[in-house]
């Protein structure tokens, strides 16, 4: 199968992309080379080439919560959202603590795209139930095809044991990616504890429950002399330990989302449920700082925290409501509005949401070499939706942008060369 991809705009420069059975081919200046007659052409004329983006933490809710996302419908938000590979976190119903539920996960991704679609790559529960008591089967996890070990939707509190996990990983050659929030800081808040919260009579969170978390886990990386990757961070305070461990040569890698970079915790002004989220939106000075360390590879990567509930669960009281945003339909979008204020370049989106999640995680990538899998997706820049239950593919649209009017959009996307949306 021969295929050319046109006029693309890749990193400023207009290119044709040559696919050949499944791989990149080649890639060079636009009209270099003459397709050959039998090639499909596809005229990407102002749209805007990127190698698919990877997104380490979602949650596809099955099995257990499918009236909020199943594996197929996860998998169509990300086919459609521009990402070629997702990692799924472990909190189903029953938790992906063991081996058939690892398979179920990946046979339904095999049944929801036969011809092979967005690569699913589950992550193992940390501890049994993720009750953080005892460490769940972690060799039986990863030769069951886990990428990697998580408590994520709770914090481990017993540093005995996340030590103990971290070890036994990094034998299984897989990283522990630890969702940091002391939960004793944390019980019964909604949002980040500050101004904010003060005013509305919400209780808060601090962000030192999330600071004091990821400064463990940095100290005993280092003393392990392991790696250990932090979820979502959301706080300046997390973005400078993060800063002090690596300037300390410690192996620790960390993420943030695209809510994060873009609000803070005046969001919930409304007492709206959908700008609920664990860890909460902060403060403008922790936005601020989140844009800095995306920039400058403090924070190495961007994950979504894909976190669908459906909308009975959402239009309730705040106190009430389910953390979490959808994401995977919205993401490129968002981060696009960075690439458009000046924030990030095209360059450092490629390199957070595609080349640095495969080096952390050692998947497979595609870097427009010859031979690399022709995973990639078009984006429209100038494509104006608005965000509603029927524009999304997620079976849910709980997020803060519900209603909004966006600009740019996935236009089209192939993986192993097959177009997929
Ligand atoms: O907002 C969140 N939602 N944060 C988490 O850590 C878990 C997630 C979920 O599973 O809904």
């Amino acid at each position: 199968m021969k295929l050319c991809v046109r006029n693309a705009r890749y990193l400023g420069a207009a290119v044709d992309l040559f696919v050949l059975d499944g791989q990149v081919q080649n890639m060079v200046p636009a009209g270099h080379h003459q397709p050959e007659p039998d090639a499909e052409i596809f005229d990407a004329r102002g749209l805007v080439l990127f190698p698919s983006f990877i997104d380490a933490h979602v949650h596809l809710r099955e099995p257990g919560f499918e009236y909020k996302e199943d594996v197929a419908s996860g998998l169509q938000a990300a086919a459609h959202g521009g990402f070629g590979a997702v990692m799924c976190m472990a909190n189903t119903r029953p938790v992906n603590d063991n081996a058939a539920v690892t398979s179920f996960i990946l046979q339904q991704a095999r049944k929801a795209f036969p011809q092979g679609g967005p690569r699913v790559y589950p992550i193992g529960a940390a501890t049994v139930g993720l009750k953080g008591e005892e460490m769940a089967p972690l060799e039986e996890l990863a030769a069951a095809g886990c990428a990697a070990f998580s408590n994520d939707g709770r914090s481990m509190e017993n540093s005995e044991l996340l030590r103990r996990v971290m070890e036994y990983a990094a034998d299984l050659d897989r990283i522990v990616i630890d969702h940091c929030e002391d939960a004793s800081l944390a019980r019964d808040a909604h949002m980040n504890d500050g101004v904010t919260s003060g005013r509305l009579g919400v209780k808060g969170q601090p962000d030192v429950g999330e600071a004091m978390h990821i400064a463990r886990d940095i100290l005993l990386a280092e003393y392990l002399n392991l790696p250990v990757h932090i979820a979502h961070v959301s706080c300046k305070r997390g973005v400078d330990l993060i800063a002090w461990g690596k300037a300390r040569g410690v192996r620790v890698s960390a993420e943030t989302c695209p809510h994060y970079l873009l609000l803070d915790d005046t969001a919930l002004e409304g007492y709206s449920a959908n700008a609920k989220v664990n860890p909460p939106l902060r403060t403008p000075e922790d936005v601020a700082a989140l844009r800095q360390a995306v920039r400058d590879g403090t924070i190495d990567i961007i994950v979504t925290d894909h976190a669908p509930h459906a909308a009975h669960e959402k239009e309730c009281p705040l106190d009430e409501a389910p953390n979490g945003f959808t994401g995977l339909d919205l993401s490129v979008t968002l981060m696009w509005r960075l690439v458009r204020e000046g924030v990030l370049e095209e360059a450092d989106l490629e390199r957070l949401c595609c080349r640095r999640p495969a080096e952390i995680f050692k998947l497979p990538v595609n870097m427009f070499a010859p031979g690399d899998p022709a995973d990639f997706f078009l984006f429209d820049p100038d494509a104006r939706w608005t965000v509603s239950p029927e524009t999304l593919y997620s079976k849910s649209a709980n997020t803060p942008w519900l209603g909004q009017e966006m600009t740019g959009r996935v236009a089209a996307h192939w993986i192993g060369g097959r177009r997929i949306a």
